[in-house]
C-alpha cells in the first residue's frame, strides 16, 4: 500500500491534479477521504475523467455506491452517516466487488 498526499488550492485544480492521477491508476486502487467539506467529490470527478468517465460525478451521499463506467469501473462510495464498521461489513460490498473482479 502506499500513500499520496495531494494539496492542492483550488477545486479545479484539485480536479485537474486528480483526472492525471486517474489517467495512470490500474485496478484495484482505493482512494479514501473522510473530512466533510474537504473537496472528496472533485477529487473524485478528476479521477473520473482521468479513467474516461464523461458522467457527471456528484457526491453519493445518502446512495451507498455509484458504479461509473470509463477506461476501468469506477466505484465511488459513501458511508456517511454511518461511522459503524460491523454495519458497512454487513452490507456485502467485498463480496459485490469480488464477483465484479470474477474471484
Ligand atoms: N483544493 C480545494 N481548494 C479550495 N476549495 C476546494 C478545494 N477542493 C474543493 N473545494 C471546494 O470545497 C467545497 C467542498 O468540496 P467537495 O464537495 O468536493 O467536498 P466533499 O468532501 O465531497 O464534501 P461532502 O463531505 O459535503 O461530500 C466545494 O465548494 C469545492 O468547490
Ligand atoms: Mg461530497
Amino acid at each position: 500500500m502506499s500513500n499520496l498526499k495531494l494539496v492542492t488550492h483550488s477545486a479545479n485544480r484539485r480536479r485537474n491534479s486528480a483526472q492525471q492521477s486517474g489517467s495512470w491508476r490500474n485496478p484495484g486502487t482505493f482512494t479514501a477521504g473522510r473530512d466533510l467539506g474537504a473537496g472528496k467529490t472533485c477529487l473524485t470527478q478528476g479521477i473520473a475523467y482521468g479513467l474516461d468517465i464523461h458522467e457527471y460525478t456528484l457526491s453519493p451521499s445518502f446512495v451507498i455506491m455509484r458504479e461509473l463506467h470509463g477506461r476501468l469501473p469506477l466505484y465511488h462510495m459513501d458511508f456517511y452517516p454511518s461511522d459503524n464498521v460491523a454495519e458497512i461489513s454487513d452490507l456485502g460490498l467485498d463480496d459485490y466487488l469480488s464477483a465484479k473482479r470474477g474471484v
